[in-house]
Parts: structure tokens; sequence; C-alpha cells
């Protein structure tokens, strides 16, 4: 049985009609304290919990709810994260700080016997679990979002560490160049970015990324673009976090649309995983 996280429904609904395994309900129950909770369906021995933990409120729901699967009998459990909340804290970035990803990952491991993570920032996280974990590279639907008569198409990673998303995306799509920008963080929001010579004048380009979430490397990338003459400038990625203000931002630089899939859902989500998460279950 699918057993879905708050943030994680519609996905997780998807999931099971492309799997044909039954979803499971959840219901929740608030005390005066603001603690919460869960109340599961589940029966069987296979638990599959479909949980993004795009809060410390979505993480401790499904805490929540691999022990209740557990509870409830399961000799099985495999945990989908959708997206994981602090993998990108996958290194101790200053002395005295936590090594966030593996934190979390561990706390999740020692309810479940596997764990699916869907493009996790970088696939190092998926050693922290203690657990049998695998990364899903759900990019190549990415390519089933753009328009199909992209006008000489040109996938563009706002840093080297999205090269490979953009191949990927490209190689789907049929055909188009690849090209990056150097990317450096100043802060969590402030970026640099030292853009190369690439001609997109009278060009489609398409900014690919892995997360959007305050909107400042893809905007500053867009930026760049636009005043080069990129006819238009198309946004997709896999996770859109979109804090708010991000769209704007976005809008604001000139981009035409933004495509995600629903790792998380948004009203930009086009695209759902549950195929690919199907295939592998
Ligand atoms: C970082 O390396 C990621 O790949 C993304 O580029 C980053 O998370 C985007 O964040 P933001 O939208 O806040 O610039």
């Amino acid at each position: 049985m699918i057993i879905s996280g708050s943030a994680s429904t519609s996905l997780a609904a998807s999931l099971s009609s492309h799997s044909k395994i039954p979803l499971g309900k959840t219901t929740h129950q608030f005390f005066p304290d603001g603690e919460f909770i869960i109340q599961t369906n589940f029966q069987g021995d296979h638990g599959i919990i479909v949980a993004a933990t795009r809060s410390a409120s979505d993480h401790l729901e499904l805490l929540q709810l691999q022990d209740a699967v557990r509870e409830a009998g399961a000799t099985n459990i495999t945990t989908i994260l959708p997206y994981m909340g602090y993998a990108r804290q996958d290194t101790v970035f200053e002395s005295g700080q936590p090594l966030s990803a593996r934190a979390m990952a561990r706390s999740i491991g020692t309810g479940t016997d596997k764990v699916i993570i869907v493009n996790p920032h970088k696939n190092i996280v998926c050693d922290y679990f203690g657990v049998p974990a695998i990364a899903l590279d759900a990019s190549s639907i990415l390519a089933q979002t753009l328009p199909f008569d992209l006008e000489n198409p040109l996938f563009l990673a706002p840093d080297s560490g999205a090269i490979s998303l953009a191949e990927s995306i490209r190689d789907s799509y049929g055909g188009g160049d690849i090209d990056y920008f150097e990317k450096k963080r100043i802060s969590s929001t402030e970026v640099h970015i030292s853009p190369n010579t690439v001609d997109v004048t009278g060009r489609d380009v398409i900014c690919v990324d892995d997360i959007i979430s305050t909107g400042t490397t893809t905007s500053k990338s867009a930026s760049i673009l636009r005043d080069r003459g990129a006819k238009k400038i198309f946004v997709t990625c896999i996770h859109a976090i979109l804090v708010a203000g991000a769209r704007k931002m976005l809008f604001d630089s000139g981009i035409d649309a933004i495509y995600t899939t629903d790792t998380i859902a948004t009203p930009e989500t086009k695209v759902s995983v549950a195929p690919l998460l199907a295939k592998i279950l």
C-alpha cells in the first residue's frame, strides 16, 4: 500500500494509478501545543511512503508515517523522497556546523528498509541513510514540458554542476546545443554569474537547473540572455521550491515560462515523476 505525506498527495495518487498499488488514507490530529499525530489505514506487508520533506513539519510527519506503517505490520518499507529537504547541506561548510543532509538522512533511514530520492542535489546523500538508497534521475521527462518547435535551441546550465542535467534534457528533446555559465555563490540570496561568450541572438534558450529556490541563479542568467537578444527564455527544473518573490524575480528578468515536475507540486508543474517511480518499485 502507498501512503502519502501531506506535501505529496497528488504524486502519491498518480503513483498508485501507474503502479496499480492501492493508496491508503492518512488523517492528522493537532494538539494545543502544536504537536500532531497521524493516523493511517495501512494494511499489508510492503509500505511505500511518498513524502517530500520540503519543511520541518514534513520531515516529522514522515518519521511518524514510517512508524505507523511499521506498527501496522509492514515488514518492508520503501521511503520515496520526491524532494529531500536539507539535501543541499551535503557537506560541513564551516567548522562548528553540522552535515545536515546526513543528520536528516540518518533519521529517515532508521524507519525504512530502502530509500528512493528523486534527483538529490548530489548523489553522495544516498550514502548517509544507513540503508540502501538510490537516486532516480528524472531529468529526461523535463523535455516533455518544452514547446516542440523551439528555435535553434540552446540548453543552458547556470553552473557546471547542471551540465549533465542540460545534456539529458537536450538528448530527450532530440537536438540543441549545450552551454554553461560559471556561478559563484556569495550568500543564500546572492550569486555572481560569469557568462561566457555564447551567441544567443534570435535563439530559444532553456535555462536548466535541478532546484530553483529564490530564483536568483536563474534570473541572473536570464537577464544576461535577454540582454544578449535571446528570442524566448524557458526555465525548467526538477524541484521548484520557488520561495516568496521568486516568481516575480524570474518573470521580471525576462523569462517566458517555468516548467517543472511534481516532486514539489506547484502551478508550474507540467509533468509527473510517477511513471518513472512506478517502473522501479
Ligand atoms: C545549487 O547549486 C543548485 O543547483 C541551484 O542552482 C540552487 O539551489 C538555486 O538556488 P536559487 O534559486 O536560490 O538561486
